[in-house]
Protein backbone atom coordinates (compact mmCIF):
# COMPACT_ATOMS: atom_id res chain seq x y z
CA UNK A 1 0.00 0.00 0.00
CA UNK A 2 1.23 3.62 -0.82
CA UNK A 3 -0.14 6.16 1.28
CA UNK A 4 0.35 10.20 -0.52
CA UNK A 5 -0.18 12.69 1.97
CA UNK A 6 -1.87 15.91 0.39
CA UNK A 7 -1.32 18.96 2.31
CA UNK A 8 -5.13 19.93 1.86
CA UNK A 9 -8.18 18.88 -0.58
CA UNK A 10 -6.88 20.42 -3.50
CA UNK A 11 -3.63 19.09 -3.20
CA UNK A 12 -5.42 15.28 -2.71
CA UNK A 13 -7.34 16.42 -5.99
CA UNK A 14 -4.85 17.21 -8.05
CA UNK A 15 -2.44 13.96 -7.19
CA UNK A 16 -5.81 11.66 -7.24
CA UNK A 17 -6.74 13.17 -11.13
CA UNK A 18 -2.59 12.66 -12.07
CA UNK A 19 -3.16 8.76 -10.95
CA UNK A 20 -6.32 8.57 -12.47
CA UNK A 21 -4.77 10.58 -15.83
CA UNK A 22 -1.91 7.75 -15.71
CA UNK A 23 -3.88 5.21 -16.03
CA UNK A 24 -6.28 6.79 -18.76
CA UNK A 25 -2.38 7.29 -21.32
CA UNK A 26 -1.37 4.28 -20.31
CA UNK A 27 -4.23 2.21 -21.35
CA UNK A 28 -6.53 4.42 -23.46
CA UNK A 29 -9.13 1.58 -23.57
CA UNK A 30 -9.33 1.24 -19.57
CA UNK A 31 -11.84 0.23 -17.70
CA UNK A 32 -12.43 3.01 -14.94
CA UNK A 33 -14.70 1.91 -11.51
CA UNK A 34 -15.54 5.65 -10.88
CA UNK A 35 -17.41 6.81 -7.31
CA UNK A 36 -19.36 9.63 -6.07
CA UNK A 37 -19.79 11.93 -2.83
CA UNK A 38 -17.86 15.13 -2.39
CA UNK A 39 -14.13 14.09 -1.83
CA UNK A 40 -13.80 13.25 -5.60
CA UNK A 41 -15.52 15.80 -7.21
CA UNK A 42 -12.52 17.91 -7.24
CA UNK A 43 -10.69 15.19 -8.64
CA UNK A 44 -13.20 15.06 -11.23
CA UNK A 45 -12.51 19.03 -12.03
CA UNK A 46 -9.01 18.57 -12.61
CA UNK A 47 -9.44 16.03 -15.07
CA UNK A 48 -11.99 17.84 -17.02
CA UNK A 49 -9.45 20.53 -16.83
CA UNK A 50 -6.89 18.41 -18.16
CA UNK A 51 -9.31 17.23 -20.95
CA UNK A 52 -10.13 20.77 -21.87
CA UNK A 53 -5.89 21.26 -22.43
CA UNK A 54 -6.05 18.17 -24.52
CA UNK A 55 -4.07 16.05 -22.59
CA UNK A 56 -6.19 13.46 -21.87
CA UNK A 57 -8.71 11.41 -24.27
CA UNK A 58 -11.66 9.85 -23.18
CA UNK A 59 -12.73 8.18 -25.99
CA UNK A 60 -12.22 4.71 -25.54
CA UNK A 61 -12.76 4.27 -21.71
CA UNK A 62 -15.31 2.47 -20.29
CA UNK A 63 -16.39 2.95 -16.64
CA UNK A 64 -18.78 1.61 -14.22
CA UNK A 65 -19.71 3.07 -10.61
CA UNK A 66 -19.66 1.76 -7.76
CA UNK A 67 -23.34 2.30 -6.41
CA UNK A 68 -26.78 3.98 -7.07
CA UNK A 69 -29.81 4.90 -5.29
CA UNK A 70 -32.67 2.24 -5.29
CA UNK A 71 -35.37 3.79 -6.42
CA UNK A 72 -33.91 7.03 -7.87
CA UNK A 73 -34.39 7.50 -12.14
CA UNK A 74 -31.07 9.01 -13.76
CA UNK A 75 -32.04 12.44 -14.32
CA UNK A 76 -32.98 12.65 -10.70
CA UNK A 77 -30.52 15.22 -9.66
CA UNK A 78 -29.72 13.55 -6.37
CA UNK A 79 -29.13 9.90 -8.31
CA UNK A 80 -25.41 9.26 -8.97
CA UNK A 81 -25.88 8.55 -12.83
CA UNK A 82 -26.64 12.03 -12.49
CA UNK A 83 -23.51 13.42 -10.48
CA UNK A 84 -21.52 11.45 -12.98
CA UNK A 85 -22.72 12.87 -16.14
CA UNK A 86 -22.75 16.53 -14.38
CA UNK A 87 -19.40 16.45 -12.69
CA UNK A 88 -17.58 14.33 -15.66
CA UNK A 89 -19.42 12.70 -18.14
CA UNK A 90 -20.94 15.65 -19.81
CA UNK A 91 -17.51 17.43 -20.20
CA UNK A 92 -15.58 15.01 -21.85
CA UNK A 93 -15.47 12.86 -24.50
CA UNK A 94 -16.59 9.65 -22.75
CA UNK A 95 -19.34 7.39 -25.06
CA UNK A 96 -21.78 7.58 -22.47
CA UNK A 97 -23.14 3.92 -23.95
CA UNK A 98 -20.48 2.75 -22.24
CA UNK A 99 -20.57 4.54 -19.19
CA UNK A 100 -22.67 2.30 -15.93
CA UNK A 101 -24.58 2.91 -12.90
CA UNK A 102 -26.34 0.03 -11.22
CA UNK A 103 -30.44 0.44 -12.32
CA UNK A 104 -31.55 2.40 -9.46
CA UNK A 105 -35.26 1.74 -11.20
CA UNK A 106 -34.94 -1.94 -11.34
CA UNK A 107 -37.53 -2.79 -8.95
CA UNK A 108 -36.26 -6.59 -8.94
CA UNK A 109 -32.89 -6.60 -7.02
CA UNK A 110 -31.63 -9.99 -7.90
CA UNK A 111 -32.15 -8.88 -11.78
CA UNK A 112 -30.99 -5.38 -11.00
CA UNK A 113 -27.39 -7.07 -9.01
CA UNK A 114 -27.33 -10.31 -11.41
CA UNK A 115 -27.29 -7.50 -14.30
CA UNK A 116 -24.49 -5.40 -12.95
CA UNK A 117 -22.27 -8.09 -11.90
CA UNK A 118 -22.61 -9.11 -15.55
CA UNK A 119 -21.78 -5.95 -16.91
CA UNK A 120 -18.56 -5.62 -15.09
CA UNK A 121 -17.39 -8.84 -16.15
CA UNK A 122 -18.34 -8.57 -19.95
CA UNK A 123 -15.62 -5.54 -19.73
CA UNK A 124 -13.25 -7.63 -18.43
CA UNK A 125 -12.87 -6.53 -15.33
CA UNK A 126 -12.09 -3.14 -13.71
CA UNK A 127 -8.36 -1.78 -14.36
CA UNK A 128 -8.71 0.83 -11.83
CA UNK A 129 -11.25 1.53 -8.83
CA UNK A 130 -11.79 4.88 -7.22
CA UNK A 131 -12.76 4.95 -3.80
CA UNK A 132 -14.03 7.25 -1.40
CA UNK A 133 -14.47 6.49 2.46
CA UNK A 134 -17.23 6.79 5.02
CA UNK A 135 -17.18 7.72 8.32
CA UNK A 136 -17.97 4.53 9.38
CA UNK A 137 -15.33 3.11 7.21
CA UNK A 138 -17.93 1.83 4.59
CA UNK A 139 -16.55 1.66 0.76
CA UNK A 140 -19.17 1.98 -2.15
CA UNK A 141 -22.34 1.11 -0.05
CA UNK A 142 -20.70 -1.38 1.98
CA UNK A 143 -21.64 -0.74 5.07
CA UNK A 144 -20.52 -2.37 8.54
CA UNK A 145 -21.85 -5.78 9.16
CA UNK A 146 -21.38 -9.49 10.44
CA UNK A 147 -20.09 -10.62 6.50
CA UNK A 148 -17.79 -8.91 3.68
CA UNK A 149 -21.13 -9.07 0.92
CA UNK A 150 -19.33 -10.91 -2.55
CA UNK A 151 -21.15 -8.96 -5.31
CA UNK A 152 -23.26 -6.08 -6.47
CA UNK A 153 -26.45 -6.01 -3.43
CA UNK A 154 -29.29 -3.86 -2.63
CA UNK A 155 -28.37 -2.73 1.36
CA UNK A 156 -30.25 -1.00 3.60
CA UNK A 157 -28.52 1.93 4.51
CA UNK A 158 -27.50 2.67 8.12
CA UNK A 159 -28.58 5.32 10.01
CA UNK A 160 -25.27 7.47 9.80
CA UNK A 161 -25.54 7.25 6.40
CA UNK A 162 -28.65 8.86 5.73
CA UNK A 163 -27.92 11.10 7.95
CA UNK A 164 -24.31 11.87 6.46
CA UNK A 165 -25.91 11.85 2.92
CA UNK A 166 -29.09 14.21 4.07
CA UNK A 167 -27.09 17.43 3.72
CA UNK A 168 -27.73 16.55 -0.21
CA UNK A 169 -31.56 16.55 -0.03
CA UNK A 170 -33.98 18.62 0.83
CA UNK A 171 -34.55 16.48 4.18
CA UNK A 172 -34.08 12.86 5.86
CA UNK A 173 -37.06 11.75 4.91
CA UNK A 174 -35.80 12.54 1.08
CA UNK A 175 -32.57 10.30 1.52
CA UNK A 176 -33.52 6.81 -0.29
CA UNK A 177 -33.07 4.32 2.64
CA UNK A 178 -31.22 1.27 0.26
CA UNK A 179 -29.00 1.38 -2.54
CA UNK A 180 -27.45 -1.32 -4.43
CA UNK A 181 -24.03 -1.77 -4.63
CA UNK A 182 -21.30 -3.30 -5.98
CA UNK A 183 -19.77 -5.76 -2.99
CA UNK A 184 -15.93 -6.41 -1.99
CA UNK A 185 -15.21 -9.14 -3.99
CA UNK A 186 -16.40 -6.38 -7.04
CA UNK A 187 -13.74 -4.28 -5.85
CA UNK A 188 -11.34 -6.28 -4.71
CA UNK A 189 -11.34 -7.42 -7.74
CA UNK A 190 -10.07 -4.25 -9.53
CA UNK A 191 -6.62 -4.64 -10.77
CA UNK A 192 -5.72 -1.30 -8.89
CA UNK A 193 -7.61 0.82 -5.99
CA UNK A 194 -7.66 4.19 -5.51
CA UNK A 195 -8.74 5.74 -1.95
CA UNK A 196 -9.26 9.13 -1.47
CA UNK A 197 -9.83 10.64 1.95
CA UNK A 198 -10.22 14.24 2.84
CA UNK A 199 -10.97 16.26 6.73
CA UNK A 200 -11.01 15.32 9.93
CA UNK A 201 -13.95 13.29 10.01
CA UNK A 202 -12.73 10.42 8.11
CA UNK A 203 -9.32 10.34 10.26
CA UNK A 204 -10.71 7.57 12.66
CA UNK A 205 -12.06 5.60 9.92
CA UNK A 206 -9.09 5.65 7.85
CA UNK A 207 -6.55 4.51 10.68
CA UNK A 208 -9.37 1.68 11.38
CA UNK A 209 -8.89 1.16 7.55
CA UNK A 210 -5.46 0.79 7.50
CA UNK A 211 -3.78 -0.05 10.54
CA UNK A 212 -6.84 -1.68 12.56
CA UNK A 213 -8.06 -5.65 12.26
CA UNK A 214 -9.30 -6.77 8.90
CA UNK A 215 -13.08 -7.06 9.96
CA UNK A 216 -16.67 -6.90 8.20
CA UNK A 217 -16.89 -4.21 10.72
CA UNK A 218 -14.72 -1.64 8.99
CA UNK A 219 -15.20 -2.21 5.32
CA UNK A 220 -12.28 -0.78 4.42
CA UNK A 221 -10.15 -2.63 6.46
CA UNK A 222 -10.19 -5.40 3.83
CA UNK A 223 -8.38 -3.60 1.22
CA UNK A 224 -5.24 -4.19 3.51
CA UNK A 225 -5.36 -7.59 1.74
CA UNK A 226 -5.35 -6.01 -2.18
CA UNK A 227 -1.89 -5.96 -3.64
CA UNK A 228 -1.90 -2.80 -5.42
CA UNK A 229 -3.74 -0.07 -3.15
CA UNK A 230 -2.46 3.56 -3.49
CA UNK A 231 -4.11 6.15 -0.95
CA UNK A 232 -4.51 10.00 -1.14
CA UNK A 233 -5.30 11.59 2.04
CA UNK A 234 -5.26 15.51 3.35
CA UNK A 235 -3.17 16.09 6.19
CA UNK A 236 -6.76 16.15 8.40
CA UNK A 237 -8.00 12.36 7.14
CA UNK A 238 -4.04 11.90 8.11
CA UNK A 239 -4.18 13.13 11.24
CA UNK A 240 -4.48 10.40 13.50
CA UNK A 241 -2.32 8.21 11.65
CA UNK A 242 0.56 10.53 12.20
CA UNK A 243 -0.42 10.87 15.92
CA UNK A 244 0.18 7.25 16.25
CA UNK A 245 3.61 7.66 14.93
CA UNK A 246 2.76 5.92 11.11
CA UNK A 247 3.60 7.95 9.00
C1 LIG B 1 -21.53 7.75 -0.04
C2 LIG B 1 -21.01 6.94 -1.23
C3 LIG B 1 -19.59 6.47 -1.02
C4 LIG B 1 -18.74 7.64 -0.55
C5 LIG B 1 -19.25 8.13 0.78
C6 LIG B 1 -18.43 9.27 1.35
O1 LIG B 1 -22.10 6.97 0.93
N1 LIG B 1 -21.83 5.81 -1.53
O2 LIG B 1 -19.09 5.92 -2.22
O3 LIG B 1 -17.40 7.24 -0.44
O4 LIG B 1 -20.58 8.58 0.59
O5 LIG B 1 -18.84 10.47 0.77
P1 LIG B 1 -18.10 11.84 0.90
O6 LIG B 1 -16.96 11.80 -0.04
O7 LIG B 1 -19.14 12.85 0.49
O8 LIG B 1 -17.68 11.99 2.33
Amino acid sequence: MIIYAAKDYQDMSRKAANIMSAQIIMKPDAVLGLATGSTPVGMYRQLVEWYNKGDLDFSRISSVNLDEYRGLSGDNEQSYRYFMNTNLFDHVNIDKSRTFVPNGLEEDSDKACADYNEIIRSMGGVDIQLLGIGGNGHIGFNEPGDVFEKETHVVDLTESTIQANSRFFESMDEVPKQAYTMGIKNIMAARKILLVATGAAKAQALYDSLYGPITPNVPASILQLHNDVTVVADEDALSLIREKGLL
